[in-house]
């Protein structure tokens, strides 16, 4: 890969700082912008330019835009149950932010967006797997806003020649996942919860499926669909593995107590039809799930 500027909004999240690792292993030059409401700038490579921003302040982003090619947009608040409780809160950040984001790019002269989507976005659907043709039925006000980015994404590349793609990530696990907090995603929560002592807790029957995608995974499709010719139209793709695992089934995986709790508002099931992904960026995942758990297992020094 020729040597590229990216810019990552949130990028001392989770994800962020998976990709802001592989970049920077790849000789690639990294700035990161991040307010700091999650995440950690301390863990970023000491060769990424670190500026704390939030992503709201279009003038001031638009000067860290100067000189780069690819802003991969990641920065959100990004938990389904928080945006049910702070729904103006998260749309100003999810939604106007992204807007924000893409004015600073454009102003700059920025040739591409890559945008982190999320599969939430499909809601209930009468059939699996999922594919991007489905028309959305956001569930959460997170799955409207994350909605909503990929849209202004796709009019954006139509109207203003700016070139953007739209990533819908499915349940991403792996290093530096943050098991912290009330929201916290599962796999790291339950992690969490068998270092503590504790018992796994699972809402409803457990019965619901997630589509687990490994950050390696992920790291790959965006850094491919940052680079790739084919590409830059507003697409939205699904970045899965392409598997179900019951809830129920993960907890096993993990072993522990299992106590449950009552259900609350999500879909039953996801899992991503990848074909167009594969067509489109050449990209098919590789790490497999009981691989991956075992891995973070050891990450969170269970084993
Ligand atoms: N983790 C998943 O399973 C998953 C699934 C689908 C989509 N996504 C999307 O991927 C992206 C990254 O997710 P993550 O799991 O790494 O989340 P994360 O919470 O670890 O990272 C988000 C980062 O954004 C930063 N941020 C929040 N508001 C900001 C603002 N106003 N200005 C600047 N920075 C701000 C936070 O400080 C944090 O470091 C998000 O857009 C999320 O919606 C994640």
């Amino acid at each position: 890969m020729t040597t590229k500027t990216f810019l990552i909004t949130g990028g001392a999240g989770f994800i962020g700082t998976n990709i802001a690792e592989k970049l920077v292993s790849e000789g690639q030059v990294v700035k990161v912008v991040d307010n700091l409401v999650g995440g950690n700038d301390k863990r970023l490579p000491k060769e990424v330019e670190f500026n704390k921003l939030d992503i709201r302040e279009t003038e001031a982003l638009a000067k860290v835009c100067e000189g780069v090619d690819v802003v991969i947009h990641l920065a959100a608040l990004p938990r389904v149950q928080f945006s049910i409780q702070h729904p103006q809160e998260t749309h100003d950040v999810n939604v106007t932010g992204t807007l924000s984001v893409l004015e600073a790019a454009k102003k700059a002269g920025v040739k591409r967006v890559v945008y982190a989507a999320s599969s939430s976005a499909y809601g209930d659907q009468e059939v699996l797997p999922l594919s991007v043709d489905l028309p959305p039925q956001p569930k959460s006000p997170y799955a409207l806003q994350k909605y909503m980015g990929e849209e202004m994404m796709r009019l954006w590349s139509e109207i203003f020649s700016i070139e953007t793609v739209s990533l819908r990530f499915f349940n991403v696990y792996g290093p530096h996942l943050d098991p912290e907090g009330p929201y916290a995603l599962v796999i790291g929560r339950f992690l969490k919860l068998v270092k503590d002592g504790e018992p796994l807790t699972i809402t409803g029957d457990g019965e619901q499926t997630r589509d687990f995608t490994h950050v390696r995974d992920v790291t790959r499709a965006v850094i491919l669909a940052a680079n790739k010719d084919t590409v830059g139209k507003g697409e939205s793709l699904n970045v899965g593995a392409g598997n179900q695992t019951s809830i129920n089934d993960l907890a096993k995986m993990i072993g522990g107590k299992i106590e449950y709790v009552p259900a609350r508002l999500e879909p039953k099931h996801t899992m991503a039809d990848i074909s167009k992904t594969k067509e489109l960026l050449g990209w098919e995942p590789t790490v497999k799930l009981v691989d991956g758990v075992e891995e973070l297992k050891k990450y969170f020094g269970l084993v």
